[in-house]
Parts: structure tokens; sequence; C-alpha cells
């Protein structure tokens, strides 16, 4: 390699070079990572060679954003740089961290001004798939392309896996011309099921094929990045089992009818056997809404002998993080309505306390925070320091809406008031119309803490609540 070609991938800054860390090593409690993010406008490629480029929002200028990567126990600092024209701030969704460092303006910390630096500095203490994104003006922001992942290592390479790989999803709305649609916040929209687009990428590319050689174990992180889009994902060929949901282990078990769904702001870790053929395809199939299935993406074999068997032992369940037992006898049981939206024959829903007030199309329990948020209106509720309680979610409305808690992960340990077996981790959970959810968990954190809607027009024009626990 030439130098100047070094010279350029060294350029591309604190990611490559972690990349190139071996991925495992002792880590002393002191050790930091640094990394360094500049929010800034930028032109990538999203739809491939030959197609018109794309001006967008990006963290150093990549969509995704670097992948940044710690491991469990070492300590991040994240020097997020804003060279946008507006303000913004960096959300960590998924880590469990002190309320300063969570990212939500007004209310965690002042904005990040244009021009203004902010450190964000904290120990990520679950190993896992997370990922980070603008908690400002976060319909365009996240929209225009502002995210990136964030990966947390298990303190052991995780054994039998061949390779380690990342999905990051999201999805667009781009005009003939490559552009980046206007009309962020239209109201119509809000009301049903959000910003969504027409064009999704995998790492920032609309994918060509994943070359997969038959016989090894892939270990996929996939991460829903997009505004509104929920997925479907269907392996043809394939069984993918599921090890992680939102970075928290859970028994590997196969997701009913091998499909993985994840709304807007999940993650899933999965392990797949590549039980292909060699030389053959299989493709990777979104049908979440049935009537737009498409393609997402093809698994190509490269047609060389099988690497080996393909692996028989089932996956071991990853290590468990320290997350502390929520004790269900003894839990306060808060009940949270999620109400608005249009109807399925058009019409908003009633029963909205302050709908209106704030151009709101949504609320919970009547309370609804638009836009960046309205810290000084009162919490949707408070909950004492180190206690034990239950969210039952009650959907009211006739949309998806998956609901997540900062700074927090929760038990799924009922759905539509049945005991749910798995009772698995997760910090944002997926609630289909009229259905409801129970979530457990130990109020750990001091701090006021956002919990809200994920498709992130429902958030902004309503569906957005504060938690305060103190
Ligand atoms: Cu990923 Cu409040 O968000
Ligand atoms: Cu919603």
């Amino acid at each position: 390699m030439s130098f100047s070609r070094r010279a350029l991938m060294m350029g591309a800054g604190a990611a490559g070079m972690a990349a190139t860390l071996p991925f495992h090593r002792g880590v002393a409690k002191t050790d930091t990572k640094q990394y360094r993010l500049a929010a800034t406008s930028a032109t990538v490629n999203l739809t491939g060679d030959g197609h018109p480029n794309t001006a967008v929002w990006a963290y150093n200028g990549a969509v995704p954003g670097p992948e940044l990567r710690v491991r469990q126990g070492e300590r991040l600092q994240v020097i997020v740089t804003n060279r946008l024209a507006e303000d913004t701030t960096v959300h960590w969704h998924g880590i469990r961290l002190p309320n300063l460092w969570d990212g939500v303006p007004g209310l965690t910390q002042k904005p990040v001004r244009p021009g203004e630096t902010f450190v964000y500095e904290f120990t990520p203490p679950d190993a896992g798939t997370f990922w980070y994104h603008p908690h400002a003006d976060t319909l365009q922001q996240l929209g225009r392309g502002l995210a990136g992942a964030l990966i947390v290592e298990e303190p052991e390479p995780v054994s039998g896996v061949d390779r380690d790989l990342l999905w990051f999803i999201e999805d667009w709305r781009l005009d003939d011309k490559g552009r980046i649609a206007g009309g962020f916040g239209n109201r119509m929209e809000a009301g049903i099921s959000g910003r969504i687009g027409n064009t999704v990428t995998l790492n920032g590319r609309v994918p060509g094929p994943v070359l997969v050689e038959a016989g090894e174990r892939l270990r996929l992180r996939l991460v829903n990045a997009a505004l509104a889009r929920i997925v479907a994902l269907r392996f043809e060929g394939h069984k993918p089992l599921v090890i992680a949901h939102d970075g928290q282990p859970c028994d590997p078990y196969a997701p009913d009818d091998g499909r993985v769904v994840l709304g807007p702001g999940m993650r899933a870790d999965l392990v797949i056997d590549m039980t292909g053929t060699p030389g053959q395809s299989y493709r990777v199939i979104d049908d979440f809404y049935r009537e737009l299935t498409y393609q997402l993406v093809d698994l190509a074999y490269d047609p060389g002998k099988p690497v080996r068997e393909p692996s028989s032992d089932a996956p071991s369940k990853l290590p468990a993080n320290p997350l502390p037992e929520p004790d269900l006898t003894v839990a306060e049981r808060y009940e949270i309505v999620l109400q608005g939206g249009m109807m399925g024959g058009g019409g908003m829903m009633g029963g909205m306390g302050m709908m209106g007030r704030d151009g709101a199309t949504w609320a919970m329990n009547g309370m609804a925070m638009t836009g960046d948020g309205q810290p000084n209106m009162p919490p949707l509720l408070s909950i004492k320091r180190g206690a034990s309680c239950v969210l039952a979610l009650k959907n009211e409305t006739a949309w998806w809406h998956p609901m997540h808690l900062h700074g927090h992960s929760f038990r799924v340990v009922s759905r539509n008031g049945k005991p749910n077996p798995r009772r698995e981790w997760r910090d944002t959970v997926l609630v289909p119309p009229r259905e409801g959810a129970d979530l457990a968990f130990v109020a750990d954190q001091t701090g006021d803490w956002m919990f809200h809607c994920h498709v992130t027009d429902h958030q902004e024009s309503g569906m957005m609540a504060v938690i305060r626990i103190a």
C-alpha cells in the first residue's frame, strides 16, 4: 500500500483506527477511548455508482457516522462539535448512564450551539449494540443522516462466531435527483405512520450483495435507525437466532415465522449459520408492510467449498449485563395510555386532554410534549429512586409505536395482559395498535428521563413525556 493511500485511510478517523485494534484485550478501569464527532453538512452517495449524490447532515461527513467501539468497562469520551447552522445534542440510545450525559436539550444539558463543542464522557455498563443520534430537531437531523452505531464489546470474544457484521438500517425519502425531500414534520403524516421513505440503506448504501462463505457463523448486529419505518426481515433459506434485543442478551431463540421485527430505535443481534449452497444467492426480504414487500439485500455465497461443516452447536447465551432485577411483588404499577392519531377511516381520535394545544397530534395520559420537548411541563410520572416499577402501556391508537425509555433497560413482562415467557430486556418496545405491554425495571438512575415514541413524527407531535426519578 502506498504511503498516500495509507494516509488517506488513517484520515478516515478514529473509527478506522479502532477497527484495526485487536478485538480482545484486557481493560484497565482507567482506560478511556476518545472519539471526535463533528455534526456537519456533507455529500455522500447513498444509491450507488452512477446515481446522483445526496446532500446530507452527517457525523464526520459519513453516513452512518463512525462506528464507535469500546469494551465493557472502558470509559468513552466523545468530543462533539456542532458545524450545523442550528443547535444539536447527541443522545446515546440504550446506554444506561448518568442523566447529565443523556443528550436531551433543555432537560439534561444546554443545546450545543453552532460552532460550539461539548464533551460527553461515560462508562457504558452493558456490552451490546447501541447507537447515537441527535435529540434536537430530531426529525430533520436524524432524517438528514445524523446517526451512528456504538458497539460495546463483551470482555471476552464470543466463541464460535466467525464474523461480526453490522447492518445499520436507514430510510430516506429521496426525490428523483437524489435529494432529500423536504416537508419534515408534515401534519398529516405525523397523524399516521410518520415519514416513511422510499430508499433503504445498509451502512449508508443501497446494498449490493453481501458476500458470505458456506459454513461460517455470523453475528449480525441490526440497528433500525429509520425515522418511521418498521422492518420485518426474513432470511430466505436461513434460520437466524436472536441472541440480544437492544443490546441486552436473551436466551437464543428463533423468531416467530423467522421474521426479525424492528421498530425505529430498536436493535437485534442475530447468530446466523451460513447453511446455503456455495455459489448461490439468498434473498433477505423486508415484509413488514405486506403490500410493500421488497428485497433488502442478497446473501451471495462464495463458490468455494465450505469453510467447515456448519456448526451444529447452538450458540451459547451472551454473558449477562449487570442489570438490576425488578421485584414484581413490590413494584408500583403506572398506567400509560397512548392516545391520538388518525383513526382507520380518517378523523382524529378523541379523549386527548391537551390535544391541539401545541399542535399535538398524540398524547400519553392526556399530556403531550412536542418538538424538542417542554421541560417545564410536569412529569408524566415521578418514581422514587431505587424503586421497582411497572409501566403498563396501553395503546388506544390505530398505529404501531416503538416506545423508548432513556437511561434504563426494562423487562417486557407481559403483552396484552398475557405473561411474556421470554421476559426479554429492551430499551424500546414495539406496541401494536390497540395492544398493551407491561415493562418492569428498577428506577436506579436519578434524573428527568425522556419516554417517547421513536417514530420521530409521533415523538415531535406529542407522544413524548418526562419520567422523573428522584
Ligand atoms: Cu433514540 Cu430519545 O431516543
Ligand atoms: Cu408512535
